[in-house]
């Protein structure tokens, strides 16, 4: 008698609870129901593999703002199959994708929200193959596009819109030399750079900018001779044709009086080149051969030659210390 007496107790305990729970639910489910969705960023430009973080908001009814990020609140699905994976906080776009734009759909409770991705290639991952074994970079006029001893231009390969920019240039250059164009929004960027150092009191020379395929090959020869007819040492410090991002017209080499317009290490230890290395993120430049990384660039450090890739990309590069194929073999760790 006594077994049943407390069964029956606990069973109507149990009733008493769930019955509480169920009202509760129910008013709780009208004040907490989600009233919109919102993904924030609400648009990306990012790099085929790249990860990223995201945002995404719940507006509830009784006003409260829940962040769903890292829970399982929530679904998605992407307007190409495969295109994305959404964990922890991160966005991550498949490797294997080219150019593209997608839509990401978020959804929780029936609400929505979209991310749309403008997708690009990696650029150290978008080449091809040449009979002889040649990788051919896809779109050398690419602002972020990689020019290194495995990535090589074509011979044929001018870049559209070369200009000299307004700068200054050693005296004893006469007329317009091909050396001293540029792409015309490096150009531009070159420009605004030589006046901000002007402005400090600092005065830039550029000495080399766009070359040629051909001009390219007569450097190398000349740097051949100059390490006493050795083509591999020659390579530490000069590209051979078709391997030398000069040929993009996006690289400038960059001097001063005090160093007698040379380029050579001494640069680095002076006013106008420590201005450039702390600076040149600001216009979209980046100091392409760092100190201590000829292993992954194939070139000694170069603290003369800058690289126009746009201020954005320029500044997370300079502001990580790292080089320019290192930024995009570890794309899906940032
Ligand atoms: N000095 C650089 C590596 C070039 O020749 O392009
Ligand atoms: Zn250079």
């Amino acid at each position: 008698m006594k077994r049943i007496i407390t069964v029956l107790i606990m069973l109507a305990v149990i009733l008493m609870v769930s019955g509480c729970d169920t009202a509760k639910t129910d008013g709780e489910h009208q004040s907490t129901e989600i009233i919109s969705l919102a993904v924030q960023p609400s648009s990306l430009e990012m790099y085929a593999g790249e990860r990223r973080t995201f945002q995404l908001a719940a507006t509830l009814a009784n006003g409260e703002v829940r962040d769903l990020t890292s829970t399982p609140d929530f679904t998605y699905s992407s307007s190409l199959d495969n295109a994305v994976i959404v964990e922890s906080g991160y966005i991550q776009v498949n490797d294997s994708i080219l150019e593209e734009s997608i839509e990401v759909v978020f959804s929780s409770n029936g609400r929505r929200d979209t991310l749309k991705i403008k997708v690009s290639s990696n650029p150290i991952t978008a080449f091809q193959v040449t009979e002889e074994g040649r990788a051919l970079v896809n779109d050398a006029s690419r602002y972020d596009v990689v020019v290194n001893k495995s990535l090589h231009l074509t011979s044929e390969y001018v870049p559209e819109n070369l200009v000299i920019p307004a700068v200054a240039f050693p005296e004893s250059y006469q007329g317009a030399l091909e050396k001293m164009h540029l792409r015309d929004e490096a150009a531009t960027a070159l420009e605004k750079m030589f006046t901000a150092a002007k402005e400090e009191g600092l005065e830039l020379y550029a000495i080399s900018g766009y070359r040629s395929y051909s001009l390219q090959d007569r450097i190398f020869q000349y740097q051949i001779k100059r390490h006493n007819g050795s083509e591999e040492e020659a390579n530490r410090i000069s590209a051979r044709p078709g391997e030398s991002e000069h040929q993009t017209g996006l690289a400038m080499d960059i001097s001063a009086k005090s160093v007698d317009f040379k380029l050579n290490q001494t640069f680095a230890d002076t006013a106008e080149g420590q201005w450039l290395a702390e600076n040149c993120a600001e216009y979209g430049f980046i100091l392409r051969y760092l100190k201590g990384k000829e292993a992954i660039t194939g070139y000694q450090y170069e603290p003369w030659h800058f690289r126009y890739v746009g201020v954005e990309l320029a500044e997370m590069i300079m502001s990580e210390e790292t080089t320019l194929e290192e930024f995009f073999m570890n794309l899906s760790t940032q």
